[in-house]
């Protein structure tokens, strides 16, 4: 299931994205903005633990998630997104994992996967900004899943129709949560209307 985070905030912030004449320094300070936004409502369904703490007035009940929250962007876009996500939930590890399309069969290739440990209390949460096949976010999935990882959810900046109907098929009980929708994917699967390729606009590399 695909859920929009229809925030004011996300909304003025994707519209910075999108526009071509804004600088790299602020895309990427913007990508970080949007994320904390969408990231937390993926998270919003996380398991608290109740603790005693004192203000400087009295004693009183306090919470701490109890979940080991584990974010993994894909790289290398989804790098943009680490930072604002950990710092919810700070100490939280860290995996990574590296696709490339295969020349020959068009779809994602593995080529670089570091995962922590997969515990019983972990929740994993797949970093990519971009939705658009679907076939990079299905595989990074199926990698989590692999490795051990029951409880998951991704989060994305804009999504494309046919990357979400592709990724619901494959993993339907994973839900994702991103910015927008937006309309299609162009012929050379860049979402339309989109914001150009995010890690080339991330890291200041070719402007589309
Ligand atoms: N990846 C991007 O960076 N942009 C798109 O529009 C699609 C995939």
């Amino acid at each position: 299931m695909l859920h929009i985070v229809d925030h004011p905030f996300v909304r003025a912030k994707l519209t910075v994205l999108r526009d071509c004449t804004t600088p790299s320094s602020r895309f990427r300070e913007c990508v970080r903005e949007i994320t904390c936004f969408i990231a937390a409502e993926a998270l919003r369904g996380v398991e608290l633990e109740s603790c005693r703490i004192k203000t400087p007035l009295a004693e009183t009940t306090g919470y701490r998630i109890a979940e080991r929250i584990v974010f993994v962007p894909i790289l290398r876009a989804g790098l943009g997104m680490l930072e604002a996500a950990e710092s919810l939930v700070p100490g939280s590890p860290a995996g990574f994992i590296g696709l490339e399309r295969d020349p020959v069969t068009k779809l994602p290739r593995e080529y670089y996967c570091k995962l922590p440990e997969a515990t019983p209390r972990s929740f994993a949460v797949l970093l990519d900004p971009m939705l658009a096949t679907g076939n990079s976010l299905a595989a990074a999935a199926d990698l989590l899943k692999r490795a051990g990882f029951h409880r998951i959810a991704a989060v994305t900046i804009i999504s494309a129709p046919e990357g979400k109907k592709v990724f619901e098929a494959r993993h339907p009980e994973i839900e994702i949560f991103t910015g927008c929708l937006d309309e299609r994917l162009d012929e050379n699967k860049y979402i339309v209307p989109g914001l150009g390729d995010a890690g080339d606009r991330i890291f200041g590399t070719v402007h589309r």
